[in-house]
């Protein structure tokens, strides 16, 4: 009886307990892992909250995308999947002191499967 009692304590307190884990586990849920490990390291320094380059983050800030409504964020993606396809992000200008910054053909191809998908999505 003393066994069940303690058990289901323990039971009781994996419930609670584990949402407020998971819930924390990942601060950007909307990118695929992935695509967010490419976005870290090629756009987010000019593209978020905390970037000095004005003109970038004023075009596209990736902190402030998730609470944007449907039919912005769809522009936003829309824009992302444009550069893409241009090959024009991150800028030619900066490529030429940061070479290793550019984008692999992987990464593009990568990239752009997740904003056709998300485009997708958007639209219906
Ligand atoms: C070195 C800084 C820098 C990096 C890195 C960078 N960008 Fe940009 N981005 C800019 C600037 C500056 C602008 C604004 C250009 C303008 O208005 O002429 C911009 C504009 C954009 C726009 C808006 C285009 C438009 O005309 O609406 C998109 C979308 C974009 N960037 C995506 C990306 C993506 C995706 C990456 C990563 C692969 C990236 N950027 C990396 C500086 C950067």
């Amino acid at each position: 009886m003393r066994k069940t009692f303690k058990f289901c304590l323990f039971l009781l307190g994996g419930i609670l307990v584990l949402p407020s884990f998971t819930a924390t586990g990942d601060p950007k849920p909307m990118f695929p892992k992935k695509v967010d490990a490419i976005i870290q390291v090629k756009c987010y320094g000019c593209h978020s909250t905390d970037s000095k380059a004005q003109k970038a983050k004023d075009k596209l800030n990736w902190d402030a995308l998730a609470g944007l409504p449907k039919e912005q964020l769809l522009e936003k993606v829309k824009s992302i999947q444009d550069v893409l396809d241009k090959g024009s992000m991150p800028p030619a200008r900066f490529l030429e002191k940061n070479p290793q910054d550019k984008l692999t053909d992987k990464e593009t191809k990568t990239f752009k499967k997740w904003t056709s998908k998300k485009i997708k999505k958007l639209s219906k």
